[in-house]
């Protein structure tokens, strides 16, 4: 009966505490990125830039470092992991498909970005057009080289649409323009090293052929084939132009690149990581959402570069400055969390408190039933038998028999000692303990003052005499002490007997 209200209890406080599970009612969203880099990194921040406009937003992050295989699996982790929507940049265009597929088919909202799959399952799409920006770049070279000269292209990771598309672009724009030659079209992979290591091999096999520009499909794939160029062009001869695609703002961007004219040219290739995220919550919110979202891009050339460059940086100023915003107010959020939690605990001692204490009350109000309930019966006996505890009983020997009656005779006395009934019973102190005890249980003291207990209960009963008077006419010789052994014996004082 005491366990079941506290473990009630103990199981509420539970419930309140586990209610402040910071995951609680949470968006889980999986983003999983086929390579790591720059510009994933600009993204993955600004997703989590967006997030902080939801409080209900938690981002898993996964990099495949550029493997089919690794992104695959990460795919199928997140998935298994209960994500309620996944975000992915599938590294190639047929490998990674599967894996989505996987996820669609368990009802899990698929954003596919920028790169994308084979198959048709998929919740939003969302990019830049990758096509036209091969074709404006296309464009761009064209007139910069005055309709004259020989192209060096390094595409991007073979199996990916934005290196195939942004080659389709590419390559219809230079249609007709007899003028423009296509040296050679090296395959990349969308790094600086690997466009290095081909760039040098093509170098060291086309010595006699003249470059005049490199069209990288992105900055990093144009910075690594001008380092191939530089260290090839130490006979002074003259490097040629290098485009790519990408434009990142900040230190060693793309923008910057073609301001320090280590780039010609660029095109700004849009991260919009909180656009994305703005859209994934659209999504889980149930509410209406483009199926496909073309993202905005621009040519970066010296032109522009240096406002550009100076616009981003503001923008990325005030970035940071949202981001201690953000530090500050999570920091302040955390501790008022730590209040609550300790709040909470507070009361929930309170409330275990509070039911103890009525348990015990309950508790002792039953003691008290209990031994009114055995005053009741003595008294009804009594009435029956005007001496019941010390009344010769037939189941009682001989020996207690006649050792009530001697208590009964000499319980006024104050000063009786167990020696004097000892020595009434012919007995010494010891025999008549051992035999009291032996025989009732009880010690003759205790008998004693049992006996004078119910014979005052019986006087405050029957007669007017003063709790002080039955106190001194039953052997006690303080009534406080009295009213003490009183209400031990029958759980109230003896004024009460009168008020029954
Ligand atoms: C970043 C990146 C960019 C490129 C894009 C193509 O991972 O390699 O440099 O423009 O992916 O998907």
């Amino acid at each position: 009966m005491l366990i079941l209200p506290e473990r009630g209890c103990i199981l509420c406080l539970t419930a309140v505490l586990a209610s402040c599970s910071p995951n609680e009612g949470k968006y889980r969203i999986g983003v999983s990125q086929c390579s790591a880099d720059i510009w994933r990194d600009k993204q993955n921040a600004e997703l989590k830039m967006g997030a902080y406009f939801h409080d209900n937003v938690e981002l898993k992050f996964a990099s495949a470092y550029d493997s089919d295989e690794r992104q695959v699996q990460q795919i199928d982790s997140l998935v298994d992991s209960g994500i309620d929507l996944l975000i992915v940049a599938p590294n190639q265009v047929a490998t990674i498909s599967p894996a989505i597929d996987r996820a669609y088919d368990k009802g899990i909202p698929v954003i596919v970005f920028e790169r994308k799959t084979s198959s048709q399952k998929f919740t939003a799409f969302m990019s830049a057009d990758n096509y036209e920006m091969g074709r404006m770049m296309g464009e761009y070279i064209v007139s910069r080289l005055g309709g004259q000269g020989q192209v060096l292209e390094i595409t991007g990771l073979e199996g990916s649409s934005p290196a195939i598309e942004r080659h389709n672009g590419f390559m219809d724009a230079l249609k007709g323009r007899a003028g423009i030659k296509v040296a050679g079209s090296l395959q990349g992979d969308w790094t600086e090293p690997t466009a290095y290591e081909r760039t040098k091999q093509w170098l060291s096999e086309n010595k006699d052929i003249r470059v005049d520009l490199v069209f990288g499909s992105n900055d990093r794939t144009a910075m690594g084939a001008r380092h191939a160029f530089e260290e090839a062009g130490v006979d002074g001869a003259e490097i040629p132009l290098f485009c790519g695609i990408d434009g990142l703002p900040g230190k060693n961007g793309g923008i910057q690149l073609v301001r320090d004219s280590l780039l010609d040219a660029s095109y700004i290739y849009p991260t919009h990581g909180d656009c994305l995220l703005q859209l994934a919550v659209e999504i889980l919110d149930g509410k209406p959402y483009p199926k496909e979202t073309r993202l905005m891009s621009a040519l970066v050339t010296h032109d522009n570069a240096r406002v550009l460059l100076m616009e981003s940086e503001e923008i990325m100023r005030q970035s940071q400055h949202v981001e201690q915003l953000h530090q500050m107010a999570s920091s302040y959020l955390h501790e008022l969390d730590t209040q609550r939690v300790v709040n909470w605990l507070a009361l929930g001692i309170i409330v275990l408190l509070i039911v103890v204490i009525v348990l015990f009350y309950l508790y002792h109000l039953r003691k008290v039933a209990i031994q009114r309930e055995r005053v009741v019966s003595t008294l009804w006996n009594m009435e029956k038998e005007p001496t019941p505890d010390l009344s010769p009983k037939k189941s009682e020997s001989l020996f207690i028999t006649s050792f009530r009656e001697v208590v009964e005779r000499r319980m006024e006395e104050c000063e009786l000692s167990v020696d004097d009934l000892a020595a009434d019973m012919n007995l010494s102190r010891v025999q008549l303990y051992r035999k009291v005890k032996a025989d009732t249980g009880s010690s003759p003291v205790e008998l004693l003052r049992t006996a004078r207990l119910t014979r005052a209960y019986q006087l405050l009963l029957t007669t007017d005499k003063s709790v002080s008077e039955v106190a001194y006419a039953v052997g006690f010789t303080a009534p406080s002490y009295f009213t003490k052994c009183f209400k031990d014996e029958f759980g109230m004082v003896p004024g009460d007997v009168r008020k029954k």
